[in-house]
């Protein structure tokens, strides 16, 4: 049996910092609001001339050397994002190039803030298949470019990053379950209501921003992310305590510690970057991993849950031996 492990993570976060001081400055809200509703402090934002694929470039070298592989080992590049640098080609693929990547599948994947959960499911079934041995997987967002900064109900909430991981095939787990799902009757709960396809005039024209109806959004979340729990536990026939570190995807703060409860696990063993990152939507939990990783918190051997939900509605999880 072949498995896929983990074996080396990075991350990106532009330099700019815009704090939540700073947007007491544009938008009607305060510093006291965002933390008691969100606990976000601060977000990253990509300067001007930054694109998803420089910030994803950034995580994805460091991910490579955390992994101890050069460009002729990768074999499979999955990016999860919803900020493409282009219509086409794929931001995988103009990653691929700029890192010297030659011949190997590149692509995709759009499940918004389940992007790298989705990814990372993929580059298991791949490698599990025999057919791939080494992939590098990255969730990366500038996220900031389909915010209305003029909107304090969401631009308050999201920010810029990049975090990936080398994904290597192992003897044993490492990855021991993912869990993928969706369900598009949710399509208009949290949405950019513009595409290519409804003609750039509209994207021009009109809004091509986030809206959200953040307090059903909220609620889905928390629902969904309790029984995402279960589900994986029971697939695993493992027993709650037997997870050592929750990685879930960075939006709130409320929303983390509901999951938390639900896994009754202790606040000091859940992974939370969202005061300093804010939703980076697909690079929260790979950003996440990598800050717990790199700073001796998360060791090898222990079992981790990453867990996300975001628009289609997309939600999932994957369980893994680090
Ligand atoms: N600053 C100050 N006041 C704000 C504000 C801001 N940035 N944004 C909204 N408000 C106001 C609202 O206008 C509303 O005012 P009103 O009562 O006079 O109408 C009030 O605060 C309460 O708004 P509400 O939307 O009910 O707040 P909430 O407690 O639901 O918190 C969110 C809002 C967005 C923080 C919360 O709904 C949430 O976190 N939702 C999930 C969002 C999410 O995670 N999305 C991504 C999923 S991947």
């Amino acid at each position: 049996m072949i498995y896929s492990r983990i074996a080396g993570t990075g991350g990106y976060l532009p330099d700019k910092v815009v704090t939540n001081a700073d947007l007491e400055k544009t938008v009607d809200t305060t510093d006291q609001w965002i933390q008691d509703r969100t606990g976000i402090r601060e977000r990253h934002i990509a300067a001007e001339d930054q694109t998803t694929c420089d910030l994803a470039e950034q995580a994805a070298r460091k991910a490579m050397e955390s992994a101890n592989v050069t460009s002729e080992d990768i074999d499979l590049v999955i990016i999860a994002t919803t900020t493409p640098d282009r219509v086409f080609p794929s931001t995988a693929c103009l990653l691929q190039q700029r890192l010297d990547i030659h011949g190997c599948a590149a692509f995709d994947v759009q499940a918004v803030c389940t992007g790298f959960v989705y990814a990372l499911g993929i580059a298991d079934k791949f490698i599990k298949s025999g057919t791939h041995k080494c992939a590098l997987v990255v969730g990366a967002e500038t996220l900031s470019r389909i915010v209305d900064w003029k909107d304090r109900t969401t631009c308050v909430l999201f920010g810029d990053g990049a975090g990936a991981a080398v994904v290597r095939a192992a003897d044993e787990p490492g990855i021991m379950s993912t869990h993928l799902h969706a369900d598009g009757k949710y399509e208009n709960l949290l949405t950019v209501p513009a595409g290519v396809s409804q003609g750039y005039d509209q994207i021009l024209q009109q809004s091509a921003f986030i809206e959200m109806k953040g307090n059903e959004v909220f609620k889905m979340a928390v629902n969904t992310l309790g029984r995402i729990v279960d589900e994986t536990l029971e697939a695993n026939q493992l027993q709650k305590s037997d997870i050592d570190w929750l990685i879930p995807h960075q939006a709130n703060t409320r929303i983390i510690g509901a999951t938390a409860r639900k896994l009754k696990m202790p606040m000091d063993h859940v992974v939370v970057t969202v005061a300093e990152h804010g939703n980076t939507s697909a690079a929260s939990i790979p950003l996440a991993l990598d800050v717990a990783i790199r700073d001796g918190r998360i060791k090898r051997g222990e079992i981790l849950m990453l867990e996300g939900f975001g628009g289609g509605f997309t939600w999932g999880s994957v369980l893994l031996k680090y």
